[in-house]
């Protein structure tokens, strides 16, 4: 998640959804397997029927958490571009996003190495491990928030999540996350806005600096790549 130039401008083809398409859909052979499975397309059907009936963000948070450790749980539950690396950075590929971007499904890949900054997301999210482990550092800010530009932040919490794990992230969510194991770490990612998009906050626990940024996605072409 390097920081991109402001104003820098992204499309996403939008068909009416943009929805990544599963590439296999080999373990549905058996009846009981069928039962049990839960695709990432009925997981985002159950997302847009959620953040339209619980305009609450702790609500839309409780119900959608069980959701996506039922996701992230289920074999085979998510299509492999959406765990397409970069050996740059930290990938973040899109996977489904309504018309009116009330909400976004990101795969993330990190490397063992990678790291993203610690920054914040300006709405409400959850973040599962799909496989591998992550280092997650959580921060809260000390100050009361009146300089656009300085911050004190300070940390609150480290932990080791493994497969299964979900964190819940109100809109005022900081955290920092990487890689330390040896094996690529993947986690599916939920947002209560076009994440890729949306401008917001890294920060610089050393200075204080406060640094806006806008992620894009790997998968989705800038306007200014496309031709
Ligand atoms: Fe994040």
């Amino acid at each position: 998640m390097v920081p991109q130039p402001l104003g820098t401008r992204y499309t996403v083809q939008i068909k009416p959804d943009w929805t990544l398409t599963p590439i296999s859909t080999g373990f549905l052979k058996s009846p009981l397997m069928q039962t049990e499975h839960y695709s990432t397309s009925q997981f985002a059907r159950d997302v847009d029927t959620c953040v339209r009936k619980h305009p609450n963000e702790s609500e839309v948070l409780r119900q959608i958490k069980p959701l996506l450790e039922k996701l992230i749980l289920s074999p085979g539950s998510v299509p492999a571009e959406a765990f397409t690396p970069r050996r740059d950075r930290f990938a973040m590929n899109l996977i489904h996003m309504p018309r009116d971007e009330m909400f976004s499904i990101i795969g993330g890949v990190w490397h063992p190495g990678q790291t993203t900054p610690i920054h914040d997301h300006l709405t409400w999210a959850l973040i599962g491990v799909y496989d591998g482990e992550e280092r997650e550092a959580l921060f809260r800010r000390t100050d009361d928030g009146s300089n656009p530009k300085i911050a004190k932040i300070e940390n609150v919490s480290e932990r080791i999540n493994t497969k299964g794990h979900v964190t819940i992230l109100g809109h005022r969510g900081i955290h920092r996350v990487d890689n330390i194991s040896g094996k690529p770490t993947t986690s599916i990612h939920v947002y209560g806005r076009d994440i890729g998009h949306a401008e917001r906050h890294s920060y610089n626990p050393a200075t204080g600096e406060i640094s806006r940024f806008v992620s894009g996605y790997c998968n989705v072409l800038r306007d200014t790549e496309r031709f």
